[in-house]
């Protein structure tokens, strides 16, 4: 289970500091962006495989992660989910989510929109953000065999801020969604009609 990553607050090594989670994208130059592209090509060839020991890894260090999902919450045994056709259903939907981030690093536009709207689809799923850190720790300790002596330290720091990146605008989302539900909910409290027939 062990992985030789450096620093698991995924905070990317840099002199300067970005301003807030979602600037760390703004730092990855050209050279880093090409650096994650190049080394995608080499993961993407292994998508499955890195999906299933990422999400395995996750419940093993965080077992509290588990049990947002109610398909895994009652397994015991992680090995079993190794072969889990659910598992590797789900890890695919990961790792198309990171492809797809991947193939928009030149448009942010878009990119932050997919993560918006991701991060407002997990506050329905029960995933809050303080986990979310965790699934780029896993994503690099998974990859970083299969790319071995690519793996460098400018590499890790290129995926952390991307990770970063991505995780914060999630985190946005899910509290845009979580203020509108609040929002609906004290609302439709006000329009109750019996409330109406009160003020009467
Ligand atoms: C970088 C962090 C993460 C990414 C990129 C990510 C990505 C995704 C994607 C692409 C899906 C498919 C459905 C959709 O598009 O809405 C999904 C579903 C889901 N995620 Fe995440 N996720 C992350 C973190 C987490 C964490 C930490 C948890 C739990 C603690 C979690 C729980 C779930 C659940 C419960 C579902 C719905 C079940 C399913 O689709 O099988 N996610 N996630």
């Amino acid at each position: 289970m062990g992985c030789a990553i450096s620093g698991l607050g995924l905070a990317p090594r840099q002199t300067t500091e970005p301003k807030s989670e979602e600037d760390a994208v703004a730092h990855l130059t050209g050279d880093q962006i090409d650096m994650i592209k190049d080394s995608w090509k080499v993961i993407q060839e292994d998508i499955a495989k890195v999906g299933i020991i990422m999400f395995v890894r996750l419940f093993e260090t965080h077992p509290e992660c588990k049990d947002v999902f109610f398909l895994f919450r009652d397994v015991e045994d992680l090995e079993r989910l190794r072969t889990s056709r659910e598992l590797r259903a789900h890890g695919l939907r990961v790792m198309s989510f990171i492809e797809k981030t991947v193939a928009r690093l030149d448009q942010l536009e878009r990119l932050e929109q997919l993560a918006l709207e991701l991060g407002k689809s997990h506050y329905r799923y029960n995933a809050p953000p303080k986990y979310y850190g965790y699934v780029g720790t896993e994503f690099i300790c998974a990859v970083q065999p299969i790319l071995k002596d690519k793996w460098t330290p400018e590499l890790e720091d290129a995926w952390k801020s991307l990770f970063q990146y991505v995780t914060g605008i999630m985190k946005r989302g899910y509290q845009e969604e979580e203020q509108s539900r609040r929002y609906h909910v004290v609302v439709s409290a006000k329009e109750r009609p019996d409330k109406k027939n009160t003020a009467l």
